[in-house]
């Protein structure tokens, strides 16, 4: 257990809105930020984070909490892992309390800092040898024969690895790296014959790879022309070697360049997906620095998921060949899943982002950017234009459609894309290319065994939004919200207002409120939320701290005001009801004292009286209920 003031000095030490803003593109929206939920596929932004309350929520999926339950819910951390890295943001010491979890934690971080170590003190030793190597030179002379700038290659630190076979090995021995975790991260492999080890990357190009925190975790090395006068290797060897998969990398978890784009993406709200090492070098320097690359393999739903948290929307940059056509198709149904816009830029055949920008320049490459045709316009034009010859083919081709539109959430752009579909393969019969596009889907689910309903063919857009199963009064609802969002607690309009809740959870809320108010000076939103766990309004009264909805205390006290006449009057109408039914209680009871005592109440109540008195919740006894309340007002 981590002490309470310490999880306290952390939440106050941590800004809430720089800890979400690295994962989501906020702006601003009256006192609150809002942006894309994280914590679910959303097209338009429910996601709230009030930077002063320390608090976020969403209005979409529900999920809300303070910078805890952020990190937690994001990185699936526990508390107390959560906690230690909001230390180390924060620069504080934790105490120490469970010395076995701390010790085996310390561990496990101890040993991934020293593998990162390795990898970075790799990374620096590649660089060094394209000047200390007599062949580093050649590294140095591909990137610049792509227009490649030594700068922008010192800028994703760039190297070359030695010609040899224990250049590295020898290098770490020196610096007393532990060979063991060289193994670990991938950049020596044991030999097989002795002992000892040999370089995994020689005579490559080396591109570093960094995660989103901006740790070196991998390389992928280039092959070169072999050395002029090197015995000629027995075979060239494959044109990439990357890093294995290890306890610092795994390959579908990482984008190569999102760290160094990341603030780019966010800032235009948009990247540029890619596939090659190189495109992705030229089209940071280029004028496209929120490009992106999958690691040689498809995009997974990691990745999308990864890039979601930047971006909402991404251009499909693939070479302009038969592989980049498909990989569009397949990356269709990723980008989809994880609820990204996707647009495709078609390059002409034989060229790759690196090549277009370098004979086409900049201008032309954003021309395209921006003309560029949404992914599922695109796979239907791109359907329509391949391998056409006869009438089977064309059913085929749109049968083909019919998993993709599946995926379109909106009926009305479903409803342009069969149009499409028909106009692009010449069929003027609009029902019959809708039949044949069912008729690809229903083939599609039976080929993979799927039967009904299939969840992963529903679009992914689909919160379920959290609702209340009481339906709470809109003006005690509305007065309740003036006064938490401008902590109107101490005025007399709020005590007042207070006093005619009826129902019970709102009742509660306030209760619970003003006490946290009178104990602590001031309401703390995950203090107030916590307490109120249980609380079927706990959904709404997140979002309420999340998202003020009133900025201007005059304005609010104005509401709130109009509020109190309102709720007396409905108090006044359900009281009367009670004295009449008391009324009939008590004659037929006989008892003629009481029912005319209820009489004189309910004149008193018809003069008006009543318009000025209330008190909820304690039925029993009519005389405090009456009492008056004229030092109430303001
Ligand atoms: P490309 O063959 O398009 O490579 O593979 P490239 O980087 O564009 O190189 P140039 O322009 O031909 O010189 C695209 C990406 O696929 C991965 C690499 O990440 C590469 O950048 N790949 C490719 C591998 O991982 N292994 C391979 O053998 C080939
Ligand atoms: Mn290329």
């Amino acid at each position: 257990m981590i002490p309470d003031e310490a999880i306290a000095d952390l939440r106050a030490r941590v800004d809430l809105k720089a800890l979400v803003g690295e994962y989501v593109r906020l702006v601003k929206s009256g006192a609150s930020w809002k942006g894309l939920c994280p914590f679910h596929n959303e097209k338009s932004a429910s996601f709230y984070v009030h930077p002063d309350r320390g608090f976020f929520h969403c209005f979409g999926c529900g999920a809300s909490g303070d910078v805890f339950a952020f990190l937690m819910r994001l990185e699936g951390l526990t508390f107390p892992d959560a906690a230690r890295r909001l230390a180390e943001r924060a620069g504080v010491e934790l105490p120490v309390q469970d010395p076995a979890r701390e010790h085996e934690h310390r561990k496990v971080r101890a040993r991934e800092e020293r593998l990162v170590a390795v990898v970075e003190a790799a990374a620096g030793f590649f660089m060094k040898q394209l000047d200390e190597h007599p062949l580093g030179g050649m590294a140095r002379e591909v990137w610049r024969a792509r227009g490649i700038t030594d700068e922008t290659a010192e800028s994703f630190r760039l190297g070359y690895a030695p010609h040899g076979w224990d250049g590295l090995v020898g290098f770490l021995r020196q610096r007393g790296y532990q060979a063991s975790d060289a193994e670990a991260v991938g950049l020596v492999v044991p030999r097989k014959q002795n002992d000892g080890f040999y370089d995994r990357f020689r005579h490559r190009l080396m591109f570093p790879i960094s995660d989103h925190q901006g740790r070196i975790v991998a390389f992928s090395g280039r092959l070169l022309d072999p050395p002029p006068d090197a015995p000629s290797e027995r075979e060239p060897g494959a044109k990439y070697v990357n890093s294995p998969e290890g306890p610092l990398y795994k390959k579908g978890q990482i984008l190569y360049g999102l760290h160094e784009g990341r603030v780019e993406i966010r800032r235009r709200g948009w990247a540029v997906i890619c596939e090659g090492n190189f495109d992705l070098v030229a089209l940071h320097q280029g004028g496209f620095p929120n490009s992106v690359a999958p690691m040689g393999t498809a995009l997974t739903d990691d990745q999308a998921k990864l890039l979601r948290r930047y971006a909402e929307r991404v251009i499909l940059l693939f070479d302009g060949d038969a592989a980049g056509r498909k990989a569009v198709r397949t990356s269709f149904d990723v980008l989809a899943k994880a609820g990204v816009d996707a647009s495709v830029v078609t390059l002409p055949p034989g060229a790759d982002p690196d090549s277009f920008l370098r004979e086409n320049g900049r201008e032309e490459l954003q021309k395209r950017v921006e003309a560029a045709p949404g992914i599922v316009e695109h796979l239907i034009d791109d359907a329509a234009s391949h391998g056409i010859r006869d009438a089977s083919d064309k059913a085929r081709a749109i049968a083909s459609l019919g998993p993709v539109l599946a995926k379109v959430a909106s009926p009305i752009e479903v409803r342009l894309h069969v149009e499409r579909v028909a106009r692009r393969f010449g069929i003027s019969d609009v029902e019959a290319v809708r039949q044949q596009l069912r008729q690809g889907l229903r083939q599609r689910r039976e080929e993979r065994g799927e039967r009904g309903a299939d969840r992963s063919e529903e679009p992914a857009n689909r919160p379920t939004r959290p609702r209340m199963r009481t339906e709470f009064s809109k003006v005690e609802l509305g007065g309740l919200g003036v006064i938490l969002d401008l902590d109107l607690w101490r005025s007399p309009e709020a005590k007042r207002f207070g006093e005619l809740l009826t129902s019970p959870e709102l009742c509660a809320i306030f209760d619970t409120a003003s006490r946290l108010v009178e104990e602590r000076g001031g309401v703390e939103a995950p203090a107030l939320l916590q307490e109120l766990q249980e609380n079927e309004a706990v959904t709404w009264l997140g979002g309420r701290l999340a998202k003020p909805e009133h900025a201007d205390e005059v304005e609010g006290l104005e509401v709130l005001r109009t509020c109190i006449p309102l709720l007396e009057k409905r108090w006044g109408a359900a009281r009367k009801r009670q004295i009449q039914d008391g009324i009939l209680a008590a004659v037929r009871a006989g008892d003629q004292a009481r029912a005319n005592e209820l009489r004189m109440e309910l004149q008193a109540l018809l003069r008006g009286a009543s318009q000025k008195t209330g008190s909820r919740g304690d039925d029993g006894d009519e005389s405090s209920r009456f009492e008056d309340h004229d030092d109430d007002g303001a």
